[in-house]
């Protein structure tokens, strides 16, 4: 994939299919150690430990429409590729966590790309998830959490035209400047 944002929404294209109702989702670039770390933290079904075990491995799915699983794998090449790993921590009944990091500099790792238009992607789609999003360089954060915002919106629903595109121009502008990562 072109955008490390793409394997994101990918990735928690998953965690609702888990189940999940909540998802947090961290992206932070570290300059001195030249480390970028693509972390989802979600609450769905999780799995157990010998799928985890297996599932970097591109014909593991429990998927019925296609028998290739090629999210978890692709995103697991895509930081080998970086001088980096995918880690999986997953509990059955309480989540999953992934860990993927990049040599931040690799002449290979793709940009991060469009990540506004993949959390309103997530969330058009998903208007009743709990997303918790952070980009971070170094001491620098940008978070953006759609609890904190529904409470401002008082009932209306965040899949809404005008509420998604605010969201969009709210990510877009708090992950340029101080916390962008190309
Ligand atoms: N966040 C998650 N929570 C629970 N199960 C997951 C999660 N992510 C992936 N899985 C399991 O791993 C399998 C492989 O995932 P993936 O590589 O993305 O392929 P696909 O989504 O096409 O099946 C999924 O079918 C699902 O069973
Ligand atoms: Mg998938």
């Amino acid at each position: 994939m072109r955008e490390l944002s793409m394997h994101i929404l990918d990735l928690a294209q998953n965690s609702i299919a888990a189940g999940a109702s909540r998802l947090e989702i961290e992206v932070a670039a570290d300059t001195n150690a030249d480390r970028l770390v693509i972390s989802l933290q979600d609450n769905g079904r999780g799995m157990a430990p010998d799928f985890v075990s297996r599932v970097k491995d591109p014909f593991v799915t429990t998927r019925t429409t296609r028998r290739v699983g090629l999210g978890i794998p692709m995103f697991d090449a895509a930081a080998r590729a970086c001088d980096g790993r995918l880690a999986i921590q997953s509990s059955p009944g309480k989540g999953t966590y992934l860990a993927a990091t990049f040599k931040l500099s690799h002449i290979d790792r793709a940009p991060l790309g469009d990540i506004a238009s993949t959390i309103v992607t997530i969330i058009a789609v998903n208007p009743d998830l709990h997303l918790r999003y952070t980009q971070r360089v170094d001491d620098k954060a940008f978070i953006f959490d759609t609890d904190e915002l529904k409470t401002q919106l008082d009932g209306v629903p965040l899949n809404e035209g005008p509420v998604l595109k605010w969201i969009g121009e709210y990510v877009k502008q708090g992950t340029s400047e101080e916390t962008e990562i190309n």
